[in-house]
């Protein structure tokens, strides 16, 4: 096998907590992940020819060593001695600056690849390195499609999938830094990890989606409305549209709902995306990384 397909789905956070900050300057947080069906296309290809080469269609990224993906070859390469060389090819539907975690899932899905391409793949150990060295995102991506995440959001422990249901995304036009977004928390910002815990067990116990809704929480939630208005009024709007519940995914600039029926997410997603902004309907995912081609 030379060449591999895979689907490279985004996340939402259905509840991040943000409960203090560490040492090593990150910080240390109680999040539910949830991967849904907007995903970027992710084709990495072996070749004789040394290095890494990287094609990005559909977002201006960047190319080579500051992109992810790239990163997460070279990384692997590093550590395993193999491939010589790579070519990945990235077609991007995944916004940037969105709390929805495109670049790590694109890294998540190069890491994917190449070990189903490995003729010695690296062991579990040595990929758990691997991924904590790329971002804190990258190994809910590579292992579950629900999960609770602790630490730096890497320490994750995989859920049930989520009920039944359909979720909308709305991007309002602002990408926001991740690392912004963290200087802008206060201390009243950071929680204990209670809503987090409360609804990974309601979802674990298979609880209705009403219930699920009610844990919904977003340390972000106070700097970014307080300073952008705009994310309270697309909340209060997904809610008007029948949302059980609204909330800020990531550091932002994503807001999510979460809707029982098709139709009324439908709807919401096409009158948001008449105004000009970026809206989709989404449903969750089993997994945030899939195989889905493998070519000889
Ligand atoms: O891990 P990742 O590279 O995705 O994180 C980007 C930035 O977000 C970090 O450099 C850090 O400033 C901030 N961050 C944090 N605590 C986390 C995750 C990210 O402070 N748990």
């Amino acid at each position: 096998m030379n060449a591999v397909r895979v689907k490279a789905c985004a996340k939402i956070n259905l509840c991040l907590e943000v409960v203090g900050r560490r040492p090593d300057g990150y910080h240390d947080l109680a999040t539910i992940f949830q991967a849904v069906s907007l995903h970027d296309d992710v084709e990495v290809k072996l070749r004789d020819e040394r290095g890494i080469r990287l094609d990005v269609e559909g977002a201006d990224v960047p190319p080579g060593r500051d992109n992810l993906a790239w990163r997460a070859a070279q990384v692997y390469r590093q550590m395993r001695k193999w491939p010589a060389g790579a070519s990945i090819r990235l077609i991007k539907r995944i916004p940037l600056g969105a709390g929805l975690g495109g670049g790590s899932s694109d890294a998540a899905a190069v890491v994917l690849a190449l070990r189903e391409m490995d003729p010695a793949p690296l062991d579990v150990a040595q990929v758990e390195r691997l991924m904590a060295a790329l971002g804190s995102d990258v190994p809910f991506f590579l292992t579950h499609g629900t999960a609770i995440g602790y630490g730096r959001g890497d320490d994750v422990a995989g859920l049930t999938d989520l009920p039944y249901c359909w979720i909308v995304l709305v991007k309002p036009q602002l990408s926001i830094s991740t690392v912004a977004a963290y200087r802008m928390l206060k201390r009243r910002d950071l929680t204990d990890g209670t809503h987090a815990q409360a609804m990974a067990e309601a979802i674990d116990r298979g609880a209705e989606l009403d219930e699920i809704a009610q844990h919904v929480h977003n340390a972000f939630a106070r700097p970014l409305t307080e300073r952008w208005p705009l994310f309270g009024e697309l909340k209060r709007r997904l809610m008007d549209a029948g949302a059980l519940t609204a909330e800020i995914t990531g550091s932002g600039s994503v807001v999510f709902g979460l809707f029982r029926a098709h139709e009324e997410a439908k709807r919401a997603a096409e009158v948001l995306e008449a105004e000009g902004l970026w809206a989709c309907v989404v449903e969750p995912m089993p997994a945030g990384a899939e195989i889905v081609e493998c070519v000889e």
